[in-house]
């Protein structure tokens, strides 16, 4: 028996391992929609320019109805000897409508046509993910105005730095994800091109009209070089280091909120949907939401290094290396459309332990760069008043007190110039909306960032 796809030329089939191994059928479906969609962007360019008839196009338009709602009630008999998508969905429709489905693939080939696809598929999931994006960015500024005011401490090198609050804090990923957003913006250009026509390599000799294939699929541009078009896949690495980096702000979120639940810490909880117990330990509540997108994090990293290596040592124009494009693509955009919609949710959950927080910001000495800025004020140069400021922590973690303890004299004795509006300075409050300039952790100007946000 001949292989089924190629008839003539093969004198011998293939095993069933080497079926199964060549096949990219049965995890790109995915892409049905959108490949009956481009065939039928083509073949209306075919029956406009002549190369078939305007009743082959009728034919093939109705075929493709049927087939579309096979394939969209799961009716669809997906078959492994038809190798892929593409020669599926041809097979059927020579069952249904007969040689005006022999007709399609005029002008045409596989090559193209995936590229076309995968193009088409990968820019409707832009537009979800960068809409989810939106909306996460949104999520975070809500909370964010809830606190604006909320006071916990600030780190670097996770030791107590300066008082911050927490709005403030949420709006940093806001800004990543504001980042974020705009390179799916970006990115989607590059998608958004048009490769058929480029046919198998070399494109073709009939009187094909791409700009009107563009203009039907809604591409704003045309791949200029038919061997560049059907073989590179730069727009989906792309999209999958986009990716990767939206996932790394996800987990340096993630790993701030499974810190900030821990009862060590005691800053927030997250709302019981995104836990679980454990089956051993009653009182467990583990955040196990947060700790699995950390995790994913890794495989969509995974991803784009697959997809860059997939890459490198390819020769133009097409090989069948490209076929391995599609599985960490669709993973990277899966886990990432997950993701955002159930931290959109989870944000929006998030129950702050103010208490904790404030408890945490006065301890740590957070305020001690707002009174070495105190001194500099009264006339000191900045590293004396830093000096000056440290032997004062000094002596206040070996009395077990705050700054904000020591008696007025306790802290003349340290320079002279010190007085008692000093108090102000060293409290949480005072620290905080000294801060008042665009990007600081002043509460109005959280606020005002947080509003600004929220009217985008
Ligand atoms: N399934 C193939 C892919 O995903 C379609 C293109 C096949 N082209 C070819 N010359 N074998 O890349």
């Amino acid at each position: 028996k001949k292989s089924e796809a190629w008839s003539a030329r093969f004198s011998e089939p293939v095993s069933e391992l080497v079926k199964r191994y060549t096949a990219s059928v049965f995890f790109e479906t995915r892409l049905a929609p959108f490949d009956i969609q481009g065939s039928l962007a083509h073949a209306e360019m075919l029956s406009h320019v002549g190369v078939i008839s305007p009743k082959d196009y009728e034919d093939i338009q109705k075929g493709m109805k049927v087939i579309l709602e096979e394939v969209e009630s799961g009716q669809f008999s997906w078959q492994l000897d038809l190798e892929d998508v593409h020669l599926n969905i041809e097979k059927r429709l020579v069952e249904l409508i007969g040689d005006a489905g022999k007709r399609l693939h005029t002008g045409r080939s596989r090559n193209d046509q995936v590229a076309t696809d995968i193009r088409l598929w990968l820019r409707h999931e832009i537009d979800i993910s960068a809409d989810l994006l939106k909306q996460l960015r949104k999520a975070l500024a809500t909370t964010a105005l809830e606190h604006y005011a909320t006071i916990m401490p600030g780190f670097t090198h996770l030791q107590v730095a300066q008082p911050i609050t927490f709005g403030h804090h949420l709006l940093a990923y806001a800004e990543m994800f504001g980042r974020d957003y705009q390179r799916l913006i970006d990115c989607r250009k590059r998608v958004n091109q048009l490769p058929l026509g480029a046919a198998a390599l070399a494109g073709t000799s009939y009187p094909i009209d791409r700009e009107r294939v563009a203009k039907t699929l809604s591409f704003e541009g045309i791949c200029r070089n038919s061997l560049d078009a059907v073989s590179d896949r730069d727009f989906a690495i792309e999209f999958c280091a986009a990716t990767s980096l939206v996932m790394a702000h996800i987990s340096r979120l993630s790993e701030e909120l499974i810190l900030w639940m821990s009862p060590r810490v005691g800053f927030i909880n997250l709302a019981d949907r995104f836990c679980t117990g454990s089956s051993i330990m009653p009182q467990k509540k583990n955040p196990d939401v947060p700790e699995l997108a950390r995790g994913k994090t890794g495989r969509v990293n995974g991803n784009l290094i697959g997809l860059l290596t997939l890459m490198k040592g390819q020769p133009l124009a097409y090989n069948k290396d490209n076929q391995e494009d599609k599985e960490g693509l669709f993973d990277s955009a899966d886990t990432l459309r997950d993701t955002l919609t159930i931290f959109i949710d989870m944000v929006s959950g998030i129950k702050v332990r103010a208490d904790n927080m404030r408890q945490a910001a006065l301890q740590g000495f957070s305020t001690a760069t707002d009174l070495a800025d105190y001194l500099v004020k009264k006339g000191l140069p900045f590293r004396d008043a830093h000096e000056t400021v440290a032997l004062a922590v000094r002596e206040c973690e070996q009395k077990g007190i705050d700054l904000a303890d020591l008696r007025l004299e306790e802290l003349k004795a340290f320079n002279q110039a010190i007085d008692k509006d000093v108090f102000e300075v060293l409290t949480l409050e005072g620290s905080v909306s000294a801060r008042n300039h665009i990007g600081g952790t002043a509460p109005e100007r959280v606020k005002a960032e947080a509003e600004r946000i929220l009217a985008e």
